[in-house]
């Protein structure tokens, strides 16, 4: 199992008038190979989360495990975690600081005393997994564009040839063109093998992408499954600040009304299909 969490809890600034308790017992595992999303409202404990998925924070009470290592272990090898891991943090882009492109991504794979070779085989690989032309590489990174900046970051990552991929909000901030590309990018990262870990406030973006949903709640899961699933608890996950996306809300209203549409839809081909279907059997008509 690639990542296994159990009983996690995080409380910040514990026994001062600040304290938080940011996470309450969370237990999940991420199966090899899956596309997983992490969804929550504002301050539920996703990134808290996802800082204990590569050793960055104690886990204390509770366990993370990353390809079988217990990284509460005091032998626990975190260079070997991290390079297991890779953690894209929320605005990745702030985080660019060489003269150039190039240098930048080559930051991660340097630090492991790779041939020089291997070094620029990476980072060239890296830049054109991303989506980026070759000719950004000599480029200072404050020259290119938001959605630029952050692939050079993703890029930066990728070179270090991780296994896992956590991504902390990927498309936030982006235009909707910007949005679908990067979301189309992490797809095709997933496609070519990574076990990927996203955090998302949209449910449609997780519900496009991912094979299992775990919804965090002031700290707690509240709910987990496929997309398919979590989005039948449409009026809960409302009282939690999160809206599922606009099909599967139509097909779950439709079907408390007493029409014949199959539990698990939330695209927009299949409600309308199911929609049909009901109709030409005779069904109740829309009021
Ligand atoms: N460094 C910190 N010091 C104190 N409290 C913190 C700290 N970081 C987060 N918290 C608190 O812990 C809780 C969980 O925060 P966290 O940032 O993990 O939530 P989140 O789900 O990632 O939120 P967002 O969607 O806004 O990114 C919140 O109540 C937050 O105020
Ligand atoms: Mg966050």
């Amino acid at each position: 199992m690639p990542i296994e969490v159990k009983n996690l809890v995080h409380v910040y600034m514990p026994g001062t008038p600040f304290e938080a308790h940011a996470l309450k017992g969370v237990s999940l595992a991420v199966r090899d190979g899956e596309f997983v999303g992490i969804i929550g409202h504002t301050g539920s404990g996703k990134s808290t989360l996802i800082s204990h998925l590569n050793g960055l924070e104690k886990s204390e009470p509770g366990a993370v495990f990353v390809n079988g290592m217990d990284l509460g272990d005091k032998g626990a090898d975190l260079i070997a975690v991290r390079r297991a891991v890779g953690l894209v943090f929320q605005y990745p882009e702030y985080q660019l600081f060489e003269e150039t492109v190039a240098k930048d991504v080559a930051f991660g794979p340097s630090n492991l005393k790779l041939p020089a070779e291997e070094i620029e085989r990476r980072v060239s690989e890296a830049i054109l997994r991303v989506g980026l032309d070759p000719s950004v590489s000599d480029k200072s990174p404050f020259e290119l564009s938001g959605g630029q900046k952050r692939r050079v970051a993703i890029a930066g990552v990728l070179a270090m040839q991780p296994s896992i991929l956590i991504l902390d909000e990927p498309a936030a901030g982006l235009d909707p063109a910007g949005r679908r590309e990067m979301l189309s990018l992490i797809r095709n990262i997933h496609d070519s093998g990574t076990t990927v870990v996203m955090v998302s406030h949209s449910m449609d973006d997780v519900g496009r992408c991912c094979d299992r949903l775990f919804v965090l709640n002031r700290g707690e899961i509240a709910f987990s499954g496929t997309p398919a699933e979590v989005f039948l608890h449409d009026e809960a996950l409302h009282g939690m600040g999160l809206d599922v996306p606009e099909c599967a809300k139509l097909a779950n209203r439709l079907r408390r009304e007493g029409f014949d549409i199959p539990e698990g839809l939330f695209r927009e081909e299949e409600v309308c299909a199911a929609i049909l279907n009901h109709l030409g059997k005779g069904g109740k008509q829309p009021c």
